[in-house]
């Protein structure tokens, strides 16, 4: 029996509670899409294209590694080409070696240009889009693959 001074709740007043609790949450939710809906600048998504530069900045036999982005860049005498460092296993982040790469969850291993050589992998790196913006400068789209080998002339 509660009394005037009793501070406890009774399972009236929590499910009351929770269910105030929960609508107010799903109104703030609710106001907070529709505020991103007119102005998406307010919540910038992140892109997956990023600058690598201008085609200068890779002489013939260079190689960067961008790795907050987990790609690779390289040029060779066909042109440049960008692979993703990501495993095509469980998605490691694979490390570069003399020969090529490395993955160290599972040990999948694969040559320079990103084709397995040991799995578990089943597939090779991704290669990625790589294009020129008016400017002139470089970019690289982590959500575009293409077909391996494929290179920019520059
Ligand atoms: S995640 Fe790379 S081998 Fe498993």
């Amino acid at each position: 029996m509660n009394t005037a001074n009793d501070d406890t709740i009774n399972r009236r007043d929590f499910f009351t509670l929770s269910t105030y609790t929960a609508a107010i949450s799903a109104l703030f939710v609710s106001i907070l899409g529709l505020l991103k809906f007119p102005m998406p600048g307010l919540f910038p998504e992140v892109s997956s294209a990023f600058k690598i530069g201008k085609p200068e900045d890779f002489p013939v036999g260079s190689t960067k590694v961008y790795q907050d982005k987990n790609v690779l860049v390289s040029r060779d005498a066909e042109g440049l080409y960008a692979v993703s460092l990501v495993c095509t296993h469980l998605g490691c982040i694979v490390s570069t070696t003399e020969k090529g790469f490395k993955c160290p969850c599972h040990g999948s291993v694969f040559d320079g240009v990103g084709s397995v050589i040991a799995g578990p992998a089943p597939k090779g790196l991704n290669w990625l889009d790589i294009s020129r913006l008016p400017t002139g400068k470089l970019i690289v789209d982590t959500s575009k693959t293409v077909d391996t080998g494929t290179k920019m002339t520059v």
